[in-house]
């Protein structure tokens, strides 16, 4: 049985690539960083099926501790390690720039670092982005195009893409670097727009919330469905040599469209309830995000499988259920009625 380490495990993609590799008869051990509350809901499931024959482990450890990715690389030997871990959000990296720097930074370096070391030849996957181009209109990015980072997340990004290209032409290791473009679910954090979006329709058709607010409704993204890109993941690590490949749809669609559908999938117009507020507004955006995924689609035969629009229909659908049920908790006085996040994301 191969065995594999993921960070970020507790994270959207953790939980669809965890379900992928334990579907392939992986081990799975996973990071879990200390938290007051419990931070594992979405891998719960996995973990009650998966924890007691021991092929899901979780352990306590943090990207930004080099002395506890260190420990666990050399305890765990795994096949395989897929660096998912980060401070994801765009917006937020503004606002704890450091943070977000040291998490990606110091996590990639670490890691690298302790595979050098290692008796075992232990293949790496480095979660990178396509917010590291910053973004073109009328332009197809693929593997060839500039990195142009807009934010303290992407240009962290840079560097941890940079660093696996280094060891890997440095020190012969199989790094790959895996640029994907936009991709979302039902268990997308509730604060990236396009599941605070889906929340809101499920609320607003369940009477718990008015009105939606967004920031900038004429961004444009390359938006794809989450558990068709981490089996993309899977198929880089396989291949027999270690390279970069863009996974995307190549298709882009503004979030005021992604607005207009989640809306009338319930039949409400949406121009009813969408209000924009600068506070949701970036220093600098991304304006335009399309990607070329030709190489994933000729050399590992990737291609995504959901459509723009099932991908709204699956989020919608699932907030619409999640919101009868926070509706029925509320009116049992088992759930306080709050619709917006509480620092305004
Ligand atoms: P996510 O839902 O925000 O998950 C991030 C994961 O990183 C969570 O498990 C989080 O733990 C963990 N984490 C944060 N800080 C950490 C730390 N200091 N030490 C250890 N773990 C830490 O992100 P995602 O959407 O699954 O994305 C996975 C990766 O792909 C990220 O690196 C992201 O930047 C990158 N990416 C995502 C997309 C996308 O569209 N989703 C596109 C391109 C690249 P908690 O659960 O405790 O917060
Ligand atoms: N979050 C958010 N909230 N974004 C909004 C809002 C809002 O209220 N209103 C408009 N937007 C716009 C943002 O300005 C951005 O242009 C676009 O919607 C998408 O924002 P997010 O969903 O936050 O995602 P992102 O594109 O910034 O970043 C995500 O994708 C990257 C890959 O391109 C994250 O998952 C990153 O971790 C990932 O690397």
């Amino acid at each position: 049985m191969k065995i594999a380490l993921i960070t970020g495990i507790t994270g959207q993609d953790g939980y669809y690539l965890s379900r992928f590799l334990l579907n392939e008869n992986y081990i799975v051990h996973g990071i879990v960083r200390r938290s007051s509350n419990f931070n594992t809901q979405r891998i719960d499931n996995l973990i009650s099926e998966y924890g007691p024959e021991k092929k899901l482990i979780l352990h306590y450890a943090d990207l930004t501790d080099s002395s506890s990715i260190h420990a666990l690389v050399s305890k765990i030997l795994p096949d395989e390690i897929y660096n998912l871990g980060a401070q994801s959000h765009v917006a937020v990296s503004f606002l704890n720039p450091g943070y977000t720097a040291d998490v990606s930074i110091s996590g990639t370096t670490a890691l690298l670092e302790s595979i050098k070391n290692s008796p075992k030849k232990i293949k790496f996957y480095q979660a990178s982005s396509s917010e590291m181009f910053g973004g073109k209109e009328n332009t197809l990015l693929d593997e060839t195009s500039l990195l142009d980072p807009k934010s303290p997340y992407a240009a962290a990004k840079v560097f941890s893409h940079n660093l696996t290209k280094i060891y890997r032409d440095s020190y012969g290791i199989f790094g790959v670097n895996g640029i994907l473009f936009n991709h979302e679910s039902p268990l997308r954090g509730e604060t990236f727009v396009t599941r605070k979006i889906s929340r809101a329709v499920g609320r607003i058709k369940n009477n718990l919330q008015s009105k939606l607010t967004l920031g900038n409704i004429h961004a444009f993204r390359d938006w794809g469905f989450a558990g068709d890109y981490v089996k993309g993941m899977y198929m880089m690590m396989q291949h027999e040599t270690p390279d970069d490949f863009v996974l995307s749809t190549g298709e882009t669609h503004s979030v005021k469209e992604f607005s207009e559908l989640a809306f009338a999938h319930v039949g409400l117009d949406w121009k009813e309830f969408v209000i924009t507020d600068k506070r949701y507004e970036r220093p600098n955006e991304v304006h335009h995000l399309l990607g070329n995924s030709e190489k994933a689609k000729k050399i590992l035969k990737w291609e995504p499988e959901t459509s723009f629009e099932k991908l709204v229909q699956i989020m919608v659908e699932a907030d619409v259920k999640k919101a009868e049920q926070e509706k029925l908790l509320i009116s049992e006085g088992l759930l306080s009625p709050t619709w917006e996040h509480p620092i305004g994301l």
